[in-house]
Formats: structure tokens, sequence, C-alpha cells
């Protein structure tokens, strides 16, 4: 495979921004360029410096006057939950029981998992992102087609086989020990294969019995490598039914602590209505609460305080998600926009800066890959998005008044979605290029 020169504006985070006009927190080169050798970035800079450091035989790509960024990062998304977005619920337990459980019942079939999982990656692809932290179906099948995928694409996934064994449907269940035995499956099969990562991943404490809690806890001391992924304090039933489901615990973390299931490696979708102690917990713990704003605005969960979380003397450490399908878009973009608006019902500001970080270095420090994802600091994975922020004609129209780059990501976040995406590169290989339409291809 010959090298290639990838010319454009490079913007890469080396830590969180503190303010807009933090320019300490981020590298940017006006005329810019990577070279990739074997997947990963060999040098960065300045485009005329970077090609002297290029062999003659060097494929040249002109990306100019987009951005490259690191490729995005979605760090909780549900595969089985293609063909429930959209799906018109009041709130979480009523969309749970009505719409989402049937649906990810189909995943017990193989050949459903795989249609679906050449979907999953094809949209992943077409809004630039690159990694993704993910809930498969309780089904064995649903993992196997993930991380199949995952491969074929040579794309870094996390991802697990849901645990669940109570209050669900009969399809939808496994037991105690069938969550411990396919877990183990899952990992001898697809752990470290290509760029897969398995999660440990009880869906949430309603769904899983004290028996289940305790397998899962085992699983989570055999592996203790391993992301663990579950749902906590996404809305005010769901946290009362839990309460009931068990009495012991002091509050909704605590049931995942006396399960040993916090640590540093273990995200917590949504964890919107957290008190003190909680928060402190997690602190304490280093454990991630994962923010969801389309979904938590779509099923009109509540308004996550991120700003208050990330500033408190004890910071709760975030991450930033899509949460599809209860999350109601792909793009990270719009994602963060959603964010935007959510700090600011609450009275704050998140600065579009800070919103790039957590889409990029912010979420890969939050799974502790920052060293191969999320930057583009030489040794990494090439792994890149290149941005259009004139992609469509009103968003051209704004660019004639855009003055500083700070402005110009936030229009991108404001009104960028997909067609914001020129391309997505995923080991240095182009892979948004020769998605179809309707019946996608594979791409691989
Ligand atoms: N809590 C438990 N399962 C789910 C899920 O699939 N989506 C959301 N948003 N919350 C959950
Ligand atoms: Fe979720």
């Amino acid at each position: 495979m010959t090298d290639s020169l990838i010319r454009g504006r490079l913007l890469s985070f080396k830590r969180a921004p503190l303010a807009m006009t933090d320019t300490d927190s981020y590298l940017y080169e006006h005329d810019g360029a990577l070279l990739v050798s074997g997947g990963r970035i060999t040098a960065t800079g300045d485009y005329a410096q970077v090609k002297a450091q290029a062999t003659a035989d060097v494929e040249e790509i002109d990306h100019r006057p987009h951005l490259i960024l690191p490729g995005l990062i979605d760090t909780h998304v549900h595969f089985p939950q293609m063909q429930v977005i959209a799906s018109y619920a009041g709130n979480l337990l009523e969309w749970l029981n009505t719409y989402t459980f049937p649906e990810e019942c189909r995943f017990v079939e193989s050949d459903h998992a795989t249609r679906i999982a050449t979907h999953f990656y094809d949209e992943f692809l077409r809004h630039g992102t690159t990694t993704a932290v993910a809930y498969c179906s309780v089904h064995k099948t649903s993992a196997d087609a993930f991380f199949a995928e995952a491969m074929k694409r040579n794309m870094c996934m996390v991802g697990g086989k849901v645990m669940m064994d109570r209050n669900a449907p009969q399809g939808l269940l496994d037991t105690a020990e069938m969550g411990y035995d396919e877990t183990r499956a899952v990992i001898a099969e697809w752990h470290g294969k290509g760029r897969n990562h398995v999660a440990i991943t009880p869906r949430f404490a309603i769904t899983s019995t004290p028996g289940q809690m305790k397998a899962a806890e085992a699983l989570a001391q055999e592996f203790p490598d391993l992301f663990i992924q579950t749902h906590l304090s996404e809305n005010h039933d769901e946290i009362k039914y839990t309460a009931e489901l068990y009495p012991e615990a002091t509050d909704y973390t605590d049931i995942y602590a006396r399960y040993g299931l916090l640590g540093k490696k273990t995200l917590l979708g949504h964890a919107i209505h957290l008190s003190e102690r909680e928060a402190d917990a997690l602190s304490e713990a280093g454990s991630i609460a994962v923010h969801c704003p389309t979904s938590n605005l779509f099923l009109g969960s509540g308004l996550f305080p991120l700003k208050a979380l990330r500033r408190r003397e004890k910071p709760v450490r975030v991450s930033v998600a899509t949460d599809i399908g209860g999350g109601s878009s792909y793009s990270m973009l719009k994602t963060m926009d959603e964010a935007y608006k959510i700090q600011q019902l609450l009275g704050e500001r998140l600065n579009p800066l800070e919103s790039y970080y957590l889409m990029t270095r912010g979420n890969a420090e939050a799974l502790g890959m920052e060293a191969d994802i999320g930057t583009l600091d030489i040794g990494s994975m090439a792994d890149l998005v290149i941005l259009d922020a004139g992609s469509t004609p009103a968003m051209r129209l704004r660019m004639e008044t855009v003055k500083t780059l700070p402005e110009e990501l936030f229009l991108l976040q404001t009104m960028g979605d997909d067609r914001a995406v020129v391309e997505t590169y995923v080991a240095g290989k182009a892979m948004k290029t020769g998605l179809g339409g309707d019946e996608m291809q594979t791409g691989a």
C-alpha cells in the first residue's frame, strides 16, 4: 500500500479548551497535511514541511478548503435500534416496551442482524463517525454480526451482547448463567480481533436480577481490562422502579457500586438525575457519565448538567453520544447542537471548541484510547473526517459573514449534518465515497 498525503485545514485538540480564547488547547494548520503510512499518521503539520518528508510515489489528496479532523466518536449507541428511531412514545419505559423490545427480538436471526450491521456502519461513515461504543441485542448473533462487519471495515469498535433476564419479552431474555456464558463466548471470539473491543453490558438494573448482576460482577473481575456499559438515572419513573427492585441500595448508582461495576472503564448512559452523593461516587470511581442530548430531549428524559458536572470540586468525567434509537440523529454535529441547546436551557454556555474537543479527543480520553484515536498526532490511526462548513446553500451564505475558526465550527455544529461530511477515512482509507443510496454497499 502506497503512502498518502492528505492536504487540508488541520484541527486537533491537545486538551479540553477552557474558553473560546483558549488557543493553546488545539492545533490548527491552515495549509496543513497528514502523511499516512500503514494506516497511521507518520507526519503532520504545515503542508510544505510534511510534503518534504514524503516519497515521490506518495498519493496526494487535496481537501482544501475543508477541515480535517480526527474521526468522530460516539460513546453510546444501540445497534438493534436502527428501525426504532422516530417511534412516537411519551417516555422511556413506554418507548422500551412498545417499540424497542419487540424490535430487538428480531436480532435472534443472524440474516437480519447481518443486514442491519451493514446499514449501521454505512450510516456511521456517512456521518463521519469512525468509532462507536454499542449495545447489541441480548442475542449472541447480534454481537457476531456487529463485530464481523467492524472487521470488514477495519473500524475501532466497542460492543457488547446485552445481558437482561427480567422485565422484557421472552424472546429478549437470557438468564444469569447464559448472560455470563455468552458474554464469555463473545469475548473469546471477538475481543482483540481486528480493532474490536468487547464491553460487559448489563442493560440496566430494571432488566437484570441480582443474580445476573453477580454474573456481571464475576465477568468484571475476570476481565478487568474490559469496558463495562449500562444505563443510569435517565427518567424519574425508571429511577422509582429501580429503587423498588433494589431496596437495599442507597440510590441507583449504589446498585452498580455494590456489584463492583463502577470503575474507570465504566460508561453510564444518561446519568441525568444524579444526587450529589452519586456524582461524588462517580467522580471517585472515575466512571464516565455519557451525555445523549438528542435522546434526552426526544424521550423528554431531562436536561443533563454537563457544565456543572465538569466543574464540580469532584468533577465527573463525561462523554457524548447519539443513543440511537432513543436518539434521533446519527450525526455527532447534530448531537452537539442539541447539547448546546440543553446547556442554554440550564443557563450555561457550551463553547464550540469544547464541543469539538468532546466529539474527538474528549471521547477518546473517556475510552482511554487517545494514543490511538481522537487526535491527529503522529502515531495515531488515520481515522479522519473531512468537514465542509458551506455544504448547503444556507450554510454557504452564512459562511460569507464568518470570520473566525470558532464561528465556523459553531455554524457547522448548528446547521451541519451528513451533507457536511465530505469524506471519512478509516486507517487512511476513504470510506464514504462509494456508499450508495437506498441499498447501500458495504464499503469493504
Ligand atoms: N435504558 C435501558 N435500555 C435503554 C435503551 O435501549 N435506550 C435508552 N435510551 N435507555 C435505556
Ligand atoms: Fe441507551
